[in-house]
């Protein structure tokens, strides 16, 4: 069930446990399923692409025990060909990589789609959308990183919006509307409306679930409140 309808279209919403109580990630994620959420976003970094070190394959094996969700891997790895196979086998059910960090892009979507799962692109904040022109009949999620890759908590680069709005136009001009549309960064309540109306129909969004201020079932009730009252 996606998280809500946005002017009659589907909107997932893909909790980021980069920002969850690492000490209560299992705990954390099965409260993310209760309240709704349609994704688990796991973000892998190598200290190599990005600045950060974050989870890796125990990990992702391990929230594979505790959610049924589709545990969706961000892959924030230089050469990450070395690995899709080993996430999928750890219990990926959908694999995204970046266009930046994989010199064969076609050979690393084909591989991850021969291991029978869904694959994505990211693109960073100063990649154009034209690096996606000859690849995106091979995918099935275009990812915008609207925060520069490698942390949680910060600020939404607002030129993501005509980004996504253009990324629209250039999947419906292809008839490829089928393909997924995420963003993922600096999302709030605040902000969310503006980023589904520019494009964005697979939301990921840690701090604005993880967090102090609210419980996660609250978090993703306000998110849902936000897409219901743009029925
Ligand atoms: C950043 C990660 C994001 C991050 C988003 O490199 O790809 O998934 O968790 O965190 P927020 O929602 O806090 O910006
Ligand atoms: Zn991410």
């Amino acid at each position: 069930m996606p998280l809500a309808e946005y002017e009659g279209r589907p909107v997932l919403l893909a909790p980021s446990v980069l920002a969850s109580d690492f000490a209560r990630l299992g705990e954390q994620a099965a409260a993310a399923e209760a309240a709704g959420a349609d994704w688990i976003h796991i973000d892998v970094m190598d200290g190599m692409f990005v600045p950060n070190i974050s989870v890796g394959l125990p990990v992702v094996a391990a929230l594979r025990r505790v959610v049924k969700l589709p545990l969706d891997c961000h892959l924030m790895i230089v050469q990450p060909e070395r690995y899709v196979a080993d996430f999928v086998k750890a219990g990926a059910n959908h694999v995204t990589v970046h266009v930046e960090a994989t010199t064969h892009l076609h050979r690393t979507i084909q591989q991850i789609k021969e291991l029978g799962v869904t694959a994505g692109v990211a693109l960073n904040p100063a990649t154009p959308l034209g690096t996606l022109e000859e690849i995106l009949p091979y995918v099935d999620l275009v990812l915008l990183m609207s925060v520069n890759p490698g942390f949680g908590g910060q600020q939404y680069i607002p030129t993501t919006n005509d980004k996504l709005t253009r990324l629209r136009r250039m999947l419906d001009a292809r008839s490829l509307g089928h393909i997924q549309i995420q963003v993922d960064g600096g999302v709030y309540q605040t902000n969310l409306a503006e980023v589904v109306g520019a494009g964005a129909n697979n939301i990921v969004a840690g701090s604005a679930i993880f967090n102090n201020k609210q419980t996660v079932a609250e978090a993703i009730a306000g998110m849902r409140a936000v897409l219901a009252s743009h029925k």
